[in-house]
């Protein structure tokens, strides 16, 4: 198996990190440029959100010489095949997908385009050129109505409430049947709800930093009784870091008589990436309020459609294979998220 080292520096293999323009794919295309890689950046810059956070993440990346940005849709056989052909990246780090649970239940095709028929062009791809290791985005989401904490990779996942749920676990199937079927190693990665600076502008925190810097009130729903597992961005940039080299093997212990959910006859495998820590909402906002220094007026809302109470992430697996977990506390991501939000974003990007 390659040593981590051996793949980051190898500049004759670029590694495909799609989706780099958005949250988490910027951060690890960052870090694996960082550690010498030659990294070839794929985004259509959709406007889900503000394409502006999406261009300014870009205008971080472009001034290495290492990176090559290409603006495609991954929902496009052709394009995607010619960029498999003329690239044949030895890795394939796969962040671009429709996110959002709540966008899900008023724009269904959106998830079906992106999540459905780009993640087969992604596996098509893959497979055409050889890949060593497709590494992808699932999603804490697959628990859909799973109400036993810590949830484990192990557990059936076969009860979505959203769409959005739906397709990634669906990402999770049609991986598998590519490690069947073809031998790619593929493993896929349960990220649960991730903050931190350059994040998401629809996700909570941003939602509340906004409101709170602008002076309206924030959206508190379920009454605030809500708990998530918030992972902060460099926690989860460090364990795929660490999967990344750790190419997914076949299970010898994987029992057809009694299958496993999280691993296989195939090399395929599945980690949760979370805190293993559950905030509750109404704490979330507090670390808020005390990193932004004001009260927020809360507007209590019901529980939203599609949403789940809580999630929490057994890491178990992942403590396992890379020797590493989340552990980052919630203030402290906080504060980070507070001064970037402060410095960069109000200071340069939206004063
Ligand atoms: N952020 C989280 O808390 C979280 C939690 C669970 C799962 N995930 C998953 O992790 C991945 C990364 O999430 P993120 O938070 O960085 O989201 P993001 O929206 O910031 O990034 C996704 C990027 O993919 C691009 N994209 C979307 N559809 C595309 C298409 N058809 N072709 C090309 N590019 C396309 C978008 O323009 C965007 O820049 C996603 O797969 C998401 O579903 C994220």
């Amino acid at each position: 198996m390659p040593t981590s080292s051996s793949i980051f520096s190898s500049s004759s293999t670029p590694i495909f990190v799609t989706g780099a323009a958005g949250f988490i794919g910027f951060h690890l295309a960052r870090r694996l440029l960082e550690a010498g890689s030659t990294v070839v950046g794929i985004d259509n810059i959709n406007d889900y959100y503000d394409t502006a956070l999406k261009e300014a993440r870009l205008a971080e990346l472009a001034p290495h010489p290492a990176f090559h940005f290409e603006r495609r849709d991954i929902a496009d056989r052709d394009a995607m095949q010619d960029l498999f052909h003329r690239h044949r990246p030895a890795y394939v780090v796969h962040m671009a997908a429709q996110a959002g649970v709540r966008y899900s239940i008023t724009n269904p095709h959106a998830y079906a385009d992106s999540n459905l028929v780009g993640f087969l062009n992604i596996l098509e791809g893959c497979r055409a050129s050889g890949t060593a290791h497709l590494v992808y985005a699932s999603s804490s989401s697959v628990y859909g109505a799973n109400t036993t904490v810590p949830f484990r990779v192990s557990d059936a996942v076969d009860h979505p409430v959203s769409l959005y749920a739906a397709t990634k676990k669906a990402n999770e199937l049609m991986a598998h049947t590519y490690s069947h079927l073809y031998g790619l190693p593929t493993t896929g990665l349960r990220f649960f709800t991730v903050y931190g600076p350059w994040g998401r502008p629809d996700m909570a925190v941003f939602r509340f930093f906004d409101a709170l810097y602008e002076g309206r009130p924030i959206d508190v729903y379920n009454n605030g009784d809500m708990q998530r597992d918030f992972t902060f961005i460099d926690d989860v940039v460090e364990a795929v870091l660490r999967l990344i080299p750790r190419v997914a093997t076949p299970d010898p212990a994987w029992n057809a008589a009694r299958p496993d959910p999280a691993i296989s006859s195939a090399p395929y495998r599945l980690y949760n990436i979370g805190n293993n820590a559950p905030t509750g909402l109404m704490d979330l906002i507090a670390a808020i309020e005390e990193a932004a220094g004001r009260e927020a007026e809360k507007r209590l809302l019901p529980m939203q459609p599609g949403d789940v109470y809580a999630t929490f992430a057994d890491v178990t697996a992942l403590a396992e294979a890379v020797d590493f977990s989340p552990r980052t506390p919630i203030r402290q991501g906080i504060a980070a998220f507070a001064a970037w939000y402060r410095e960069v974003y109000r200071g340069r990007l939206k004063p």
